[in-house]
């Protein structure tokens, strides 16, 4: 059984997080997302909210679950006895970012980080754009799930 571990912010999940979801069903059996905290970030919806909200996205889909976890991302992991850590980059500026993490997750716990690039459509989405936007009181419909 392949199980990888999607950990981010998902402040708010975006279409560009689903994406990278759907086409990495092919990679791995299962996909645990995982709310986590990113201590350089001030998040703005309510961790509970951001739960329900990728539930629903996913509540006809069995091979993906979520859950919020604390602590590290290879601990949370461990506890899901997951192979892979799965991650998305958009562009070059992403790059240097997921290195370093993928490499200290490597040195933690020997785990493997598998990188999906953003299909080009998506590439401009963050979901700090959209949190910015949102702030600014525009509608964010067309790029949440
Ligand atoms: O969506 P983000 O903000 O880029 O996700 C970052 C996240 C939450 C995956 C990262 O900050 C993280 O792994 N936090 C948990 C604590 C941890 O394991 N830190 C060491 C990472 S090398």
């Amino acid at each position: 059984m392949r199980t990888a571990i999607f950990p981010g912010s998902f402040d708010p999940f975006t279409i560009g997080h689903a994406d990278i979801i759907q086409r990495a069903l092919s990679l791995f059996d299962n996909i645990i997302i995982g709310i986590g905290t990113n201590s350089l970030k001030q998040s703005i919806f309510p961790e509970d909210k951001r739960l329900q909200h990728i539930q629903k996205a996913y509540s006809n889909e069995p091979r993906v679950s979520v859950e919020i976890y604390t602590g590290l991302t290879v601990d949370f992991a461990k506890q899901h006895n997951a192979q892979f850590i799965l991650r998305g980059i958009r562009c070059v500026a992403d790059f240097e970012y997921e290195r370093n993490m993928a490499e200290a997750n490597k040195q933690l716990a020997g785990l493997e980080t598998v990188i999906l690039y953003t299909r080009p459509e998506y590439a401009h989405i963050s979901s700090t754009l959209v949190r910015d936007l949102y702030q600014h009181g525009q509608d964010i419909t067309p790029y949440i799930v």
